[in-house]
């Protein structure tokens, strides 16, 4: 990649801020209970890690690996579990923590899967939010930023599994 094609679009302080309201939104909507966080790998995992230091109810984590895009930069709409969860959800309180919403079938999926393990509630929680490139129905109960259609990259994001450790969001032109 052509390292000038690639400018910020979220800067870290934003991302940060914006994070820590959303976790003060979960702590409020979930006191009394307790949270099973829900972390779909690679790209929720910056999200997940920081999210979930602001959280202040009890709280585990667990970890999915799914796919659906390959190398390509266009979903497929195939989700294939690369890695499930290992442990049981039954009874509890389930927030999904993804990177991002795009044709929204990864979440639709997931939300469908998990809800058929009985859980008590399953909801979602989003980073980022495509909402123009949706192509089913799904809603992220927790939005960080909905951004234009572009390509994004950074903070967990790829771009051919490379520069997911950048701490901002990025687009490239
Ligand atoms: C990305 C992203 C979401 C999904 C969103 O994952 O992390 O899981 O695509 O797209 P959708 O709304 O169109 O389904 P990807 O398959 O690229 O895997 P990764 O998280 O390991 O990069």
């Amino acid at each position: 990649m052509d390292e000038s094609r690639i400018h910020v679009m979220i800067d870290e302080v934003s991302l940060q801020n914006r994070i820590r309201q959303l976790a003060d939104e979960i702590n409020h909507d979930y006191q009394g209970k307790e949270l099973a966080m829900i972390c779909v790998l690679k790209g929720g995992v910056m999200f997940m890690t920081d999210l979930a230091k602001y959280i202040q109810i009890p709280m585990t984590m667990d970890f999915m690996s799914v796919s659906s895009y390959g190398n390509q930069q266009v979903s497929t709409g195939i989700v294939k579990i690369m890695k499930d969860l290992d442990n049981s959800i039954e009874n509890q309180h389930v927030l999904i923590v993804e990177d991002i919403m795009d044709t929204g079938r990864t979440l639709q999926y997931l939300k469908n899967l998990l809800a058929d393990r009985n859980p008590a509630s399953v909801k979602i929680c989003t980073l980022l939010d495509k909402p123009h490139t949706r192509v089913v129905p799904v809603k992220a109960d927790y939005t960080g930023f909905v951004i234009d259609d572009k390509f994004v990259l950074g903070y967990g994001l790829d771009y051919e599994q490379h520069y997911r450790n950048l701490p901002y969001i990025a687009y490239v032109e």
